[in-house]
């Protein structure tokens, strides 16, 4: 690992160490472990999926249950392992029976997982189910918008069904199997586009030297 990427471990491991003792909301009171999230600390994808459940609650990682294990299953499929990717939730603490995160808390964790994404700054975004999505497009309904990746300024984000909802409607399972083979294009896409912006921004910044030493010139 580069220098950066040291530092930017080092950064994410800071923003872990505030989360397992934040009690900026009332989920701290019920929580056995926070979870941070893990992954690659310059991953090109992060997943962004709900709140723990149980089984993440007891371990202080994310997706570690059923939903878990079809989501490693599906990063499987296209060819990517865990350590590639970088995962984490919206919450970052346990709903009590596994109920839907409440706004307030949402908006009081948000800046941990707004700074990880500074930090990562991943090329794409895959949000898992509703609450991920509604950060991006809070208007948007998933069943009609999954799988269709948009991009949002030098960002890519694709709302996808949640893996959990996938296990509990049959009929969702071959919908995210076939959403989830899309996602190797979309990156390449993404780091693409990301690239030619990059070289335009430098185009951008040659001429604004070559006007000043222009400029420069005029005295
Ligand atoms: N469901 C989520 O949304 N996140 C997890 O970490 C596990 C299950
Ligand atoms: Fe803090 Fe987020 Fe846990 Fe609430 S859910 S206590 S804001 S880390």
């Amino acid at each position: 690992m580069n220098l950066e990427g040291k530092s930017r471990e080092d950064s994410l491991e800071l923003i872990a160490s505030e989360v397992r003792k934040c009690t900026k909301c009332p989920l701290s009171a019920t929580r056995t472990n926070a979870v941070p999230g893990e992954g690659n600390p310059s991953a090109q994808i992060m997943f962004i999926g709900e709140g723990p459940g149980f089984n993440e609650d007891r371990q202080g990682r994310p997706f570690v249950g059923a939903a878990g294990a079809f989501l490693n299953e599906l990063l499987q499929s296209v060819g990517l392992r865990r350590e590639d990717v970088f995962i984490t939730n919206v919450v970052k603490c346990r709903p009590p029976g596994n109920r839907d995160p409440l706004p307030e808390e949402i908006q009081a964790c948000s800046c941990y997982l707004d700074r990880q994404i500074e930090l990562i700054k991943p090329a794409v975004i895959v949000t898992l189910g509703r609450y991920s999505m509604a950060r991006y497009f809070p208007n948007e309904r998933i069943s009609r918008i999954h799988g269709q990746p948009r991009r949002i300024g030098d960002l890519t984000v694709v709302p996808l069904f949640h893996p959990a909802a996938a296990l509990h409607q049959p009929a969702l399972k071959e919908t995210s199997i076939s959403d989830f083979k899309k996602i190797p294009k979309i990156v390449e896409e993404a780091l693409a586009a990301r690239a030619s912006k990059q070289g335009e921004d430098q185009d951008d910044h040659d001429n604004d030297n070559t006007e000043s030493l222009e400029q420069l010139k005029l005295f």
